[in-house]
């Protein structure tokens, strides 16, 4: 017993216990985490809690067992939320533009202060290798630094008129509350997307995140709200917190939140899609993606592999931009399959620990997503398709399995590979000309990230063409892999992706309702269209 706790009691918080000379010495790691986070004391946290009517586990998927059991809002929490967002917007959005980009340059280096810490709670809840858990925090420190630069654009045109001494002019206004649906799998970068810029454009955030990853949304919506607050402007980013039935529903259905911005799969998009449509509100969506890398007969393998490794196997296969199918050029198959195979032996052996400093591959998020995993080796074999590699979940607690190359039948028929499953799982096609390969890219549902190994200019210039016959993706990159964007690009993709761009470039825009006005200083009315009224 250490701190009259058992050392499984410990262990499954996900404190690390080592057995040292004197005994059992634990780093009580997560505890400390928690509270160095201020959530050991949060009124809504119960640490090891477990389940009971109105709160939700979080487990850590290393171990399998509860790290904390977190409150969940009601109906009526709801209605108190959305009533002083409402109120709060209608303050806010009188704030100057670049003053409301200082309170987000303020929560931007808050998270960088506790970059390390975040970092570290984002392994524990879902599994991240701890250079991806920051590399999550390090996007918000990013997508912060933009929107501050933003804060004094934000930029309208003024456009010619037809009419002597008019003029027309176009000018973005704040929206409104927005609501931000965020996935597990980045439970805190992609809802920061969105509050940045939000909150720049004069907006309210109200975030419901996944019930899968509530620690992580209570610290991340905890500091930009404390920033926030301290700055002299409370209520703007609000968290709720519960079932789809009582949040969810609710949430999309509401006409006074203007935005709904939604991550996540495809069915889920659908609803919100639908949902939000009935009542002709603006949604913004992003949600699966079945993303491809193509490999010429010329591709540079010292850049494509590593490229591919990382893009299929990082966070366990579980972004939206994960490399699922992988199209290569016939000639060059069956090297590129060894050297895949090589790249993966030598990973076999790094599953594990996430906060482990060598380990490259941590857990899926849950034992759904395991029995998803099976199913789709299962399939894959049933349809034909030859293992190279992997396939088999990891005999040890929590909800490991082995990244897996599946080389497709001859043919090139597969169809489980139409199917996005969260998990790391590779399916190797090959093809003849960059035209059947950029066919069987864009031959899925999906079309979030793609890309393309190359040093010939034509076969990259065919990927990437102007006339859109290339890549049907919303991100088309060249020797660079799938997953990883930056945040000054916009993010998203088209047909079931959902044709919503979040992060950098110009999607701010749709955070913001667009006002066109004609101003007349001619001292004489004049209709357009030269349209003589009554004269
Ligand atoms: C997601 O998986 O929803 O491009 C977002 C990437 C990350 C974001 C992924 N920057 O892989």
């Amino acid at each position: 017993m250490i701190g009259g706790r058992s050392v499984d009691a410990l262990e499954s918080i996900g404190a690390r216990c080592e057995v040292g000379k004197t005994g059992v010495t634990c780093a009580l790691m997560a505890t400390d985490l928690l509270k160095r986070l201020g959530l050991a004391d949060h009124p809504r946290v119960r640490i090891g809690g477990s389940e009971g009517e109105g709160w939700v586990v979080t487990d850590n998927p290393a171990t399998g067992k509860p790290i904390a059991a977190v409150r969940l809002d009601d109906a009526e929490a709801y209605e108190r939320e959305i009533a002083g967002a409402v109120e709060t917007f209608k303050s806010f959005r009188a704030v100057p533009a670049p003053v409301r980009g200082q309170i987000v340059r303020a929560i931007g280096e808050e998270f960088r202060k506790h970059k390390r810490d975040l970092g570290e709670l984002v392994s524990l809840e879902v599994g991240k290798i701890r250079p991806e858990g920051e590399g999550e925090i390090q996007e918000i420190i990013d997508i912060a630094e933009f929107a501050v630069g933003l804060s004094r654009q934000l930029p309208g045109q003024v456009l010619p008129s037809e009419r002597a001494k008019h003029r027309i002019l176009e000018q973005w206004l704040p929206l409104g509350p927005v609501g931000v649906i965020s996935a597990f799998n980045f439970p805190a970068a992609v809802w920061a997307w969105n509050a940045a810029l939000a909150t720049v454009c004069g907006d309210v955030t109200i975030w419901k995140p996944s019930l899968l990853t509530p620690l992580t949304a209570l610290a991340c919506n905890g500091i930009a709200e404390r920033v926030s607050a301290s700055m002299g402007h409370p209520g703007v980013f609000r968290l709720i917190m519960g079932l789809d039935s009582v949040i969810g529903e609710r949430l999309i259905a509401d006409r006074r939140i203007p935005l709904i911005s939604a991550t996540g799969s495809c069915r889920m998009g659908k609803r919100v899609g639908q949902v939000v449509a009935d009542r002709l509100g603006r949604c913004l969506l992003e949600l699966g993606g079945n993303n491809a890398v193509i490999v010429a007969e010329d591709a540079d393998l010292k850049l494509a592999v590593p490229a591919i490794v990382f893009g299929a196997v990082g966070t366990a296969g579980q972004r939206c931009t994960t490399t699922r199918r992988l199209l290569v050029h016939e000639k060059i198959a069956d090297d590129v399959c060894r050297r895949l195979v090589d790249g993966y032996k030598q990973i076999m052996g790094k599953i594990g620990d996430p906060l482990n400093p060598g380990t490259l591959v941590g857990p899926l998020i849950n034992a759904r997503s395991v029995d998803g995993y099976r199913h789709a080796v299962a399939e894959a074999r049933k349809q034909g398709g030859q293992v190279l590699i992997g396939g088999e979940v990891v005999g040890r607690e929590g909800h490991f399995v082995q990244p897996t190359v599946v080389r497709a039948p001859a043919g090139n028929k597969l169809d489980i590979a139409r199917e996005e499953t969260f998990a790391p799982i590779l399916y190797v096609f090959t093809f003849k000309t960059i035209e059947e390969a950029i066919a069987l890219q864009n031959g899925v549902d999906q079309g979030l990230s793609s890309a393309i190994f190359t040093n010939n200019l034509l076969t990259s210039e065919a990927f990437l063409a102007a006339d859109g016959s290339g890549s049907d993706c919303g991100i088309a990159n060249v020797n660079a892999g799938t997953s990883g964007a930056e945040i000054g690009g916009a993010f998203g993709g088209e047909k079931d992706t959902g044709g919503g761009r979040e992060s950098g470039s110009d999607s701010w825009k749709v955070y913001m309702r667009r006002q066109t006005s004609v101003i007349n200083y001619s001292g004489r009315l004049e209709l357009a269209q030269g349209i003589r009224f009554g004269e």
